[in-house]
């Protein structure tokens, strides 16, 4: 089987989403949501129950008084902020192996994309990102890196070898060398797990934002992704496959200074997010 049909069947066998998160995420999405229906899907998971209540009493939301419970908690954050909660946990167990194709120290590739997500809800917030979550795009912007990880630790001298001595970007190497980027099995993945178009599109070219000139939802996911590798939000090889986007910055009215506060305004959020699910 050559690499790339390896890939491709891994991805055809990849599970559906975990079942009680995805779910969960599906009542929250439905018109007319109750908060009881959404507790009968989460309940029972108590790792989710645990954490969620974790994420209620912290400083993330700053609340001045102590939750103790699920639908209390649920009520005072509100249903969006639950949304993202049950999807850094999601996270958190999809990013769960050690990735060592990507990754210097085990957890690097979650912590990337709790960063970029939290990041990418900023972002949202301030600027014309267009329509779709850009949060959830950013928090799973490298799942494709879960599949080609092997891969790419089979051939990390010579994928290396392309950036140091002949000038590749890192996913122009992995494409040499593995025949696909982690961006396209990305996209693949989002794909099978039924995310919206837009989000499976941004993910293919979070590398290559000039490619769709006119979609301002990656435009937006690749400089999430860039900014939290500004913070040190990173694994070695993002830093390889990512180059500045200067042309974006003046295209949106980014200035060095509204840099600075995106990222002074994001840096706790991460931490404490980082800090209740490790
Ligand atoms: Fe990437
Ligand atoms: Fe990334």
């Amino acid at each position: 089987m050559s690499a790339i049909e390896d890939i491709l069947a891994k991805i055809d066998f990849l599970p559906p989403l975990p079942g009680t998160l995805n779910k969960a995420l599906q009542v929250i999405d439905s018109p007319d949501v109750a908060i009881k229906d959404i507790l009968e899907y989460i309940q029972y998971d108590s790792a989710l129950s645990a954490n969620i209540l974790k994420l209620c009493n912290s400083s993330f939301f700053a609340l001045n008084r102590r939750i103790s419970s699920l639908k209390e908690g649920i009520a005072i954050i509100g249903l969006a902020e639950l949304r993202r909660m049950i999807l850094f946990i999601l996270s958190r167990r999809v990013f769960a192996n050690e990735y060592r194709g990507y990754e210097a120290r085990p957890g690097e590739l979650w912590r990337h994309s709790i960063a970029s997500a939290i990041i990418a809800a900023h972002l949202q917030k301030t600027y014309p990102c267009g329509e779709g979550d850009l949060f959830t795009a950013a928090l799973l912007h490298d799942v494709g890196k879960m599949i080609l990880s092997d891969h790419v630790a089979g051939e990390t001298r010579k994928i290396l070898e392309l950036v140091r001595e002949h000038g590749y970007t890192f996913l122009d190497a992995e494409n040499e060398v593995i025949g696909m980027t982690h961006a396209e099995v990305g996209a693949r993945i989002m794909s099978r797990w039924n995310f919206p178009s837009v989000l499976v599109e941004s993910v293919r070219f979070h590398h290559h934002p000039e490619a769709v000139p006119q979609s301002a939802f990656t435009h937006f996911l690749a400089l999430a992704n860039i900014m939290a590798l500004l913070l040190g939000y990173g694994t070695d090889t993002d830093g390889l496959a990512t180059r500045g986007y200067p042309e974006l910055y003046k295209q949106y009215g980014i200035k060095e200074k509204d840099l600075e506060r995106i990222l002074t305004a994001t840096l706790e959020k991460i931490q404490d997010v980082e800090k209740m699910l490790v």
